[in-house]
């Protein structure tokens, strides 16, 4: 994807028992059942860990497949989901989150209102059933995240104007900031199975670049290059941007990922104290102008307040009042996303891709174990622990290479005085651990049934044929990859893995391309760009898709969610289930506990390569989008909107 003044981009240039019953029992039974309550529940565990592995392995086979009837490839105005099924707009950009938001009015914008308001191009989805610890019924907290904005397809002012940046101003700046970060939702199912917002939740709340207080944790924290003039401890920062894909903890908190960081900031790094380190993340990158109205977004009058992004925040979507967290001891880096697994011993593994070409898989594992009797005994977790990242062999075989000051060429001669200074310059701690340079990884999803791993390796143009490798295995590589890692043991902290390929997308049909599924693949079923990942209750995977503008020539069809079988003679079957609108990306795939309905998040519509859009086949503006989906109203831009889809008939979305 290329990148444009005002508009972000992702990237610029058989089972055996223990590992998944244990997951199961931490992940999926107890943290609900047990968090709240008292040591009673503690022996419950004792006596599960021991007395479930075999009654969970009989009913453990992985074998339902799907049996929706997939939709066509295509590209049209609006949203397409499998017969039997309905998808219903459950919020919108502009929709009220807090108590007494004003109603979206277009016109009208203000940063004041859109602070209260669901913010934009929402991407990742959280969901966390109320009361928390107990089993799904009718109510949960949506956690999302609001990545980027599309400031020219957003307000009136920009319309008819041919450079953005001649009518770019501080109050689009300032509506822009209110509109990234994350929304958390309350939200309510009634017994038709449609869920709706709860109006005036005590629960709802915003979290803004500009208005949200956070903290900053773990060994960076305090450290000098983390300290401003607005914060000479080096330990509280205003708020989060670029936050794409996520994770939610066993404890019931909300990951939120800080991807493409460098966009936000301006100026020039000659003669910068941090220009080795922003080098390396591309900063300043220059998307946004903010730095014209908020100095700490000038590298050149605030030279280290980028090192205060690019990390996991974690918030207590619980606590309205809670202050985020940034938890550097989980790295710095362009975070895709940061799902969460348990190893056998309960402590906390996190798998997170840095997303851009050549760069990195990381992994975190915790020192301690999480507490399944007392939620806030969780709340230090993410301090303390060790960062490693990934090679993977041409064999097969991969290793996790630890992230540690003073070990190896971790070093003082290398510019590493601390382990504060490994963790805010990840990326070059990883360059020289030897790490392997992957095709943009995107989301990770640990499938907790199977105790295997999908990493979305989503594109590389820049990798040419002398470069390729097992994982990477096509150069340039327009159409990505998913690559399933097997941890040792089953063990989501163990050192070593092996990796096979699940798919190597793109036509099949045209040898060129190289691509790899699973034979009975029909010509709807492939898919190009995986990008967000997502496992239902019954442990099937689920892919979603970002081709950006690139759309016409790596598939033909607008982005979407497909299925995506993963074991016996059907494994890389994909099948076409969701399709956005045009411009749009598909994000967020989230089942609820029940499997009964999938929320997903539809980004940025009428946006991206509405040229190749036949019969509109030019670019996109606020007087004149490619759609107004979902309202279809001639005085509604297009809206980002979180959907929810369900059965018509009720069951397992997917059959
Ligand atoms: Fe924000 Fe890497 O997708
Ligand atoms: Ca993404
Ligand atoms: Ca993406």
């Amino acid at each position: 994807m290329t990148i444009e003044p005002y508009e972000t981009s992702d990237d610029t240039p058989i089972h055996r028992p223990m590992g998944r019953t244990l997951n199961d029992i931490w992940q999926g039974r107890l943290t609900r059942r047990t968090f709240l309550k008292g040591s009673a529940s503690t022996a419950a565990l004792t006596t599960a860990g021991i007395a479930l592995p075999l009654s969970l392995a009989a009913c453990s086979d992985q074998n339902q497949h799907f049996s929706f009837i997939e939709i066509e490839h295509g590209v049209d105005e609006t949203h397409h989901v499998a017969p039997d099924h309905e998808a219903d707009i459950l919020i919108r950009w502009g929709d009220p989150v807090t108590a007494n938001a004003p109603t979206f009015d277009p016109d009208n914008q203000s940063a004041a209102a859109q602070a209260q308001q669901f913010g934009y191009n929402n991407d990742f989805i959280g969901f966390i059933p109320l009361p928390f610890g107990s089993p799904l019924k009718d109510h949960a907290l949506l956690c999302v995240n609001h990545e980027f904005t599309n400031d020219d397809l957003m307000h009136p002012v920009f319309a008819g104007v041919a450079d953005p940046r001649t009518v770019y101003s501080r109050e689009i700046a300032e509506i822009s900031m209110a509109a990234h970060g994350g929304s958390i939702v309350e939200i309510t199912r009634d017994k038709n199975g449609r869920w709706t917002p709860v109006a005036n939740s005590p629960f709802n709340r915003r979290i803004t670049a500009s208005t949200t207080q956070m903290n900053i944790s773990g060994p960076a924290a305090g450290h000098p290059r983390l300290q401003t003039s607005q914060d000479r401890s080096g330990t509280k920062v205003v708020g989060t941007f670029n936050n794409c894909a996520g994770g939610i903890t066993p404890w019931g908190t909300y990951l939120m990922a800080e991807e493409n960081i460098h966009g936000y900031f301006m100026g020039t790094l000659e003669d910068h104290s941090e220009a080795r380190n922003f080098a390396r993340m591309g900063i300043p990158g220059q998307f946004y102008p903010w730095g014209l109205y908020d100095a700490r977004f000038n590298i050149n009058k605030e030279p280290n307040e980028a090192n205060r992004f690019g990390w996991i925040v974690e918030v207590d979507p619980l606590d309205p009042t809670s202050t985020p967290i940034k938890r550097t001891a989980l790295g710095r880096f362009k975070h895709e996303g940061c799902e969460t697994a348990l190893c056998p011993l309960g402590r906390i593994v996190i798998y997170s891709g840095d997303d851009q070409r050549f760069e990195y898989l990381y992994r975190f594992v915790s020192d301690n174990v999480v507490s399944p009797d007392n939620r806030e005994a969780n709340f230090g977790l993410l301090d303390h622990g060790t960062l490693s990242v990934a090679k993977l062999r041409e064999d097969g075989t991969g290793t996790w290479l630890p992230l540690i000051y003073g070990n190896g060429p971790l070093t003082a001669e290398n510019g590493f005085e601390s382990q504060a200074d490994v963790l805010i310059e990840t990326r070059r701690a990883a360059d020289l651990l030897g790490a392997t340079p992957l095709d943009r990884p995107e989301d990770v999803q640990p499938n907790l049934q199977t105790s295997k791993v999908y990493v979305s390796l989503t594109n590389n143009s820049l990798r040419t044929d002398a470069q390729t490798d097992g994982a990477n295995p096509r150069g340039p590589n327009f159409w990505g990859q998913i690559v399933e890692i097997s941890p040792e043991a089953e063990n989501h902290a163990a050192r070593n893995f092996t990796w096979d390929m699940l798919v190597v997308c793109g036509d099949p049909a045209e040898p060129a391309v190289n691509a790899s599924w699973n034979s009975t693949t029909s010509e709807n079923g492939w898919f190009a760009c995986p990008d967000n990942l997502a496992v239902d209750p019954s442990g099937r995977l689920w892919a979603a898709t970002d081709q950006g503008k690139a759309w016409p020539k790596t598939s033909g069809t607008a982005d979407g969610i497909w299925a995506l079988e993963t074991q016996g003679e059907l494994r890389g079957k994909g099948s076409m289930f969701f399709r956005v609108p045009v411009g749009a990306e598909m994000c967020g795939p989230r089942f609820s506990d029940d499997g009964e309905t999938l929320f997903v998040a539809v980004q940025h519509p009428a946006a991206d390569g509405a040229e190749a859009f036949p019969g509109f086949e030019r670019k996109s503006t606020y007087a004149d989008p490619a759609t107004r989906w979902p309202d279809f109203k001639p005085d509604m831009p297009p809206r980002p909107s979180v959907m929810a889809i369900r059965r018509t008939k009720g069951g397992p979305v997917g059959g």
